[in-house]
């Protein structure tokens, strides 16, 4: 907040997302409040509460839907109102096209090199124009100077910043990729690629997690626009309009607020494992994320198989547990994964486990921030084996649980969090005996090496916290309002 008044004297913020950060649902009576399992809102809601301004999402629950209209904002979070909601409604038919299909039946496979085939519908295509205007709109209306700083989040709005541009020349658009950029070829199976190209490039600044995202935006623009890059100073320029493409490494909050009140870690420990009905000493190995299929969970359990099988002495005294948030199931890529991990954890149970002993255990439910950090701190070992992610928050939010340092971290490289996270077990979760060998390493691990790896990494995150990661982007925002500002004095 301080950063955002000194750097940036009243400037207006305005996000815009797909995701809400906060869901109401009405069941009977009663009004339920859900934080949403998404790496972008757990790390854009803290940012927000502490600088304030109004986060225009889709209306996803269902509680306020009859009663308030689509121009009303509500004040949130509900017990500390610090900044606004604006709701955007979208229709099923339109949610079937933007959502599902266009943003994940399309660029969500197409980013990550998942080797799900991407797929491109025009009507999909049509709904995403469509959808992208409307939130354009609603910053317009929303907007109360005519150069708010506008903070455009994610593959769902791709069209957004341009749209933004042309109704408010002298906003500062802010746009963040929360998920990989591939390489040109792999881009230009997008039969739209120039007009998404040509859309984020009406941002000011275009950041990624990584050098090599940046890297890989570069090469795409250079091969389908006509456009002028600038490598050295990491600008693309097009009709005139200049765009920074930055790397900004998003991280989560320090302290986490999920960490407040936690009970010390040995009763963390205890109390889980009697919930989970498993003996004092049984040795925890934890996965936890929104069941998709670029995270690999099918692959950390054939890690856990293929340990078991070659040592059976872990027999008994290893589970692991995998937490597996239900997410996008309307798509047949997602509900065939469910069932497949279903499948798979039967499997490896009928041929490892005995008397009651399930070496598998699969929990597919929303966990709250608060039992997830209970999980983590009850934990001998935390497993991030993604196939391909831009970030990975799950990895930052491990090691800021594990307040007594220890604790092993397993990280698939490729994940952003692996350049970061150097301290972590770095393994290639395609290589399912590397993934083995990694558990087996982690679960012997002296202490006192815990302890050092755990404590640099918590060293690395508490310095590269959120706020950084907002504050970068807003101080390079800042420069370039100053540039802006003389240049029109010049004129
Ligand atoms: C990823 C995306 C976010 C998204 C989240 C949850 O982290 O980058 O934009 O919000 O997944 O996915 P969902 O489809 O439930 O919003």
């Amino acid at each position: 907040q301080q950063l955002l008044h000194s750097t940036l004297p009243d400037a207006e913020v305005l996000i815009v997302s797909n995701r809400e950060p906060y869901i109401h649902n009405r069941d009977g009576d009663r009004t339920e409040v859900q934080i949403p399992a998404s790496g972008l809102v757990s790390a854009l809601e803290p940012v927000m509460r502490a600088c304030g301004g109004t986060w225009i999402a889709h209306g996803s629950g269902n509680a306020d839907r009859d009663t308030v209209d689509s121009h009303d904002r509500i004040e949130v979070p509900p017990d500390h109102p610090s900044y606004r909601l604006r709701r955007i409604w979208i229709t099923d038919e339109e949610q079937d096209g933007f959502y599902y299909g266009f943003a994940n039946e399309g660029m969500w496979p197409l980013c990550h090199i998942a080797f799900v085939r991407p797929t491109f519908r025009e009507s999909d295509w049509k709904a995403y124009q469509r959808i992208n205007e409307r939130f354009a709109a609603a910053v317009v209306e929303e907007a109360k100077t005519d150069n708010p700083i506008v903070l455009v989040q994610d593959y769902h709005f791709a069209l957004a910043p341009r749209m933004i541009r042309d109704r408010l020349p002298k906003a500062t658009i802010i746009t963040f990729w929360h998920i990989p950029w591939p390489n040109a070829e792999t881009f230009s199976i997008c039969p739209w690629k120039e007009q998404i190209i040509d859309g984020l490039l009406g941002s000011t600044i275009l950041g990624f997690h990584t050098q090599f995202h940046c890297n890989n935006f570069f090469e795409t623009v250079d091969r389908f626009v006509e456009s002028r890059i600038d490598r050295e100073h990491a600008t693309v320029t097009l009709s005139g309009h200049e765009t920074m493409v930055r790397a900004y490494p998003i991280s989560i909050e320090w302290p986490p607020a999920a960490l407040d009140g936690q009970p010390p870690v040995e009763t963390c420990r205890r109390e889980v494992r009697e919930a989970l009905g498993l003996a004092a000493d049984v040795r925890i190995a934890v996965g936890i994320e929104r069941f998709d299929y670029t995270k690999g969970i099918l692959d950390r359990m054939k890690a856990v198989d293929d340990l078991l099988t070659r040592q059976p002495q872990w027999k008994r005294q290893l589970v692991f547990v995998q937490v597996a948030a239900p997410t996008r199931s309307k798509l047949s890529s997602y509900s065939t994964l469910q069932d497949d991990a279903v499948a798979l954890a039967d499997d490896i149970n009928r041929r490892h486990g005995s008397d009651g002993y399930k070496p598998i255990v699969l929990l597919i439910r929303h966990h709250s921030a608060r039992e997830v950090f209970k999980l983590f701190r009850a934990a001998d070992v935390c497993i991030v084996s993604s196939l391909h992610d831009g970030m990975n928050l799950v990895a930052k939010e491990f090691a800021a649980a594990r307040d007594d340092e220890r604790g092993v971290l397993v990280l698939s490289s490729f994940t952003g969090a692996s350049r970061e996270l150097s301290e972590a077990l770095i393994v290639n979760p395609y290589h399912v005996h590397e993934t083995a060998t990694a558990l087996d390493t982690a679960l012997r691990m002296p202490e006192h090496e815990q302890q050092e790896r755990m404590r640099a990494m918590r060293q690395q995150i508490r310095e590269w916290n959120v706020y950084r990661w907002a504050g970068r982007m807003l101080i390079d925002a800042a420069t370039s309002r100053r540039r802006q500002r003389i240049l029109d004095l010049a004129e």
